[in-house]
């Protein structure tokens, strides 16, 4: 169940990704990462990262957020993005391929989302926006422009 705080600071929602991250099933890497996103009304979902035998078959934290997002308020109402992995005071940013599926939410709300991306340990943090992490990305607007 997606829960409601409107006044959510960045470091509950960081909080909150870290305690998804525990959750995470990944015996392969044992890196685990958990991501917390918010939507424009302050709903929050999360997901940690999930991986399978067949080592491709592997789902990151941020994709697995991003389907429980779309399920509670859509894609589009993607707001800001918590991401915290590790175990240590390395920063956890969002890997390529999920840096795609963030730039849809992203294009999809009109709206360069927020990325707060912490260590495992809770020390450290950086800000970002998506359109800083995947820039000149191709997106659904890219495909609406070529009709
Ligand atoms: N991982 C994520 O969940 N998100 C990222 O953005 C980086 C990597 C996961 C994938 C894999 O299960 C483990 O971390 C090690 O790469």
């Amino acid at each position: 169940m997606p829960f409601r705080d409107k006044g959510m600071t960045d470091e509950q929602l960081l909080a909150l990704a870290r305690q998804a991250a525990a959750k995470a099933y990944a015996p392969y890497s044992r890196f685990q990462v958990g991501c917390a996103i918010e939507s424009t009304d302050g709903e929050v979902v999360t997901g940690a990262n999930m991986e399978n035998a067949c080592y491709r078959l592997g789902m990151c934290a941020e994709q697995s957020a991003l389907t429980a997002a779309q399920h509670a308020f859509g894609l589009d109402k993607v707001a800001r993005i918590a991401v915290a992995g590790g175990t240590d005071a390395t920063i956890c940013t969002p890997c390529g391929g999920c840096r795609q599926a963030i730039l849809e939410a992203a294009q999809l709300g009109g709206r360069d989302i927020q990325i707060l991306c912490g260590s495992g340990d809770g020390s450290a943090v950086e800000r970002h926006r998506i359109g800083e992490l995947i820039p000149f990305g191709f997106g659904p607007a890219n495909l609406d422009a070529g009709g």
